[in-house]
């Protein structure tokens, strides 16, 4: 019977830490804490007074027992919720990135026959691996030099042969989240979320760890900058928009990029569309031409920056 009853006070206690914590908004706890206090106490009044009725030696233990579970309970509880709910909420208010300086590892990044002191373009490629990029990575192939792919977590199971191609052909997968949500609307725990399955997804079926997010429309905040901290990851939007997913024509993209090229450049595409890829029949060999290397972002920061940090915004090399 004690024991019946002390599980069914510890069940109860369990649950309702369990409900304080996960919840989001700060007063809302400190109504439930009080109410749920009251009810603890009267369940341990009634059953108090039944132990007392059936063995007296025992309900001594099991009063000294019960006032240590209550007491446990109460500041258990109490702090637990309030700990939790202020450390959910600083990272949407404040920017915890600065707290903490974690660096990026670029050392592993083969950078093998690129010279730093040359100019050099990264070309990026958003919301594939799609039905045109693997003639994107035969025109590299053709031509040399890498690209960067910031690839749609939720895209890659069905283009996983694409996605093995990239890493395996030099360039850099990157995440560009998982289902193409704009982040800085969502919630810390959900952008946390995407990220983290975008990030774990490219892992599984590459086998190469992404160390940077381009969010989706370059959208991010405190939020977006927490999450890609969590990944170790950090944001890359671009200094260069050709504006290909408007014009979809490939002379415009062509132009685009011959025209606002310049050494440091990161420059946005989309393999999402075939008249991007027919424009990079002619850009990668004319940017070649031109006396650019073509690098990956990677390849560009662990040359240019003395350090890249997670969560940190870079735009260009
Ligand atoms: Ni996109």
């Amino acid at each position: 019977m004690k024991k019946i009853i002390a599980m069914f006070l510890a069940f109860n206690i369990a649950f309702l830490c369990f409900g304080g914590c996960v919840s989001d908004k700060p007063e809302k706890p400190t109504e439930n804490v009080t109410e749920e206090t009251t009810e603890i106490h009267t369940e341990k009044e009634t059953t108090t007074e039944a132990e007392t009725t059936t063995e007296e030696p025992t309900t001594e233990e099991t009063t000294t027992e019960k006032e240590t579970t209550t007491k446990k309970a109460t500041t258990t509880r109490k702090p637990t919720t309030t700990k939790k709910v202020t450390t959910t909420r600083r990272p949407t208010t404040t920017v915890p990135v600065t707290e903490e300086h974690v660096t990026i590892d670029f050392s592993d990044v083969d950078c093998e026959g690129i010279d730093p002191d040359k100019p050099m373009v990264a070309l990026t490629f958003d919301d594939g691996p799609s039905i045109h990029t693997p003639r994107l990575l035969n025109i590299f192939k053709k031509h040399g030099g890498k690209g960067t792919f910031f690839v749609v977590g939720n895209l890659l199971e069905k283009n996983k042969a694409t996605a093995k191609r990239i890493v395996n052909e030099g360039h850099e997968i990157a995440s560009h989240g998982w289902s193409h949500a704009d982040l800085s609307k969502l919630s810390l725990e959900k952008t946390q979320e995407d990220l983290l399955k975008t990030h774990n997804k490219i892992f599984e079926i590459t086998g190469a760890e992404p160390r940077i997010v381009r969010p989706p429309y370059g959208a991010y905040n405190n939020t977006v900058k927490y999450a890609s901290y969590v990944c170790k990851e950090s944001i890359v939007t671009w200094s260069v928009d050709t504006l290909d997913w408007k014009t979809r024509n490939a002379d415009a993209v062509y132009k685009s990029v011959m025209n606002s090229a310049y050494d440091g450049a990161i420059i946005l595409c989309h393999d999402l569309h075939g008249t991007t890829v027919d424009a990079m029949e002619r850009v990668i060999p004319d940017l070649i031409e031109k006396g650019y290397q073509l690098v990956t972002v990677s390849q560009m920061l662990a040359l240019r920056k003395d350090e890249v940090v997670a969560g940190q915004v870079y735009y260009r090399g």
